[in-house]
């Protein structure tokens, strides 16, 4: 159907299909989520585009979403600092990013109506139970952050780029990049140490660890810690 007629045709409630596409530094993945959070299609995922400018990346994910089929509305989780739709940074895409009125220049080559919101927000929005204090980390090629308090999210918390030791930031320590340099288990250490931090800062009921590197820590995480799947990163669009 085209994308057009598809936004006419105004579905059922129960019947919408969410497009939910997450942009991260190295793989942008894509899929379909029914009305109940419910993946429909398997997940797909493409190397982001190098340099990753906001055409090229644009381009990929109306590429990703041509495979996907059918949907109605589209969320995006995005790797760096989203306002109202319009994107601030994006440290880890080398491309022209500040400013960029993602949601809508989105809309207007799905047809749909499209949602951005930062990634590790988004990722937290699939994984919270809703209420305390809740902080969510997702370990890629960047170290992303969501803060929710009573299931309400503050926005764009951006711990990655906060000091943590000798001056150097949790992104500095825990990259992908790092990791391979140092080793999981090195790593794995080293986000014990900034995990007892996080816990001294903020106080959480609960820690959520996502992100494709979650699945590579090889050390036992305190009990109020819970490593949570990688497809977590786009179940939170229903909720966007
Ligand atoms: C960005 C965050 C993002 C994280 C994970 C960081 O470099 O500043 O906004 O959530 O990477 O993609």
């Amino acid at each position: 159907m085209e994308p057009a007629v598809q936004a006419l045709a105004k579905p059922q409630p129960h019947a919408v299909r969410t497009l939910a596409i997450d942009i991260g530094g190295t793989g942008i993945k894509a899929l379909i989520l029914s009305a109940t959070g419910k993946p429909l299609t398997e997940r797909a995922r493409v190397k982001t585009p190098r340099p990753a400018t906001p055409a090229a990346v644009m381009n990929t994910i109306v590429e990703l979403a041509k495979a996907q089929g059918s949907f109605d509305r589209v969320s995006v989780g995005f790797p760096g600092v989203v306002r109202r739709g319009v994107t601030v940074t994006a440290p880890n895409l080398n491309g022209n990013w500040g400013g960029f009125r993602l949601a809508d220049a989105l809309t207007k080559k799905l047809g749909v109506p499209v949602r951005v919101a930062n990634d590790a927000d988004v990722q937290g929005f699939g994984v919270i139970e809703g209420y305390g204090v809740e902080l969510v980390v997702t370990l890629g090629t960047g170290f992303g952050s969501g803060l929710f308090v009573d299931g309400k999210l503050v926005p764009n918390l951006e711990l990655g780029h906060h000091p943590l030791q000798k001056g150097k930031t949790y992104e500095d320590l825990l990259s992908d990049a790092v990791r391979k340099k140092i080793g999981k288990r090195k790593w794995s250490k080293r986000l014990v140490r900034a995990i007892q931090t996080l816990d001294r800062t903020f106080n959480y009921d609960r820690l959520y660890v996502g992100g494709g590197n979650a699945a590579r820590i090889t050390v036992k995480l305190p009990e109020n810690v819970k490593i949570v799947s990688n497809v977590a990163g786009l179940l939170g669009g229903l909720s966007l």
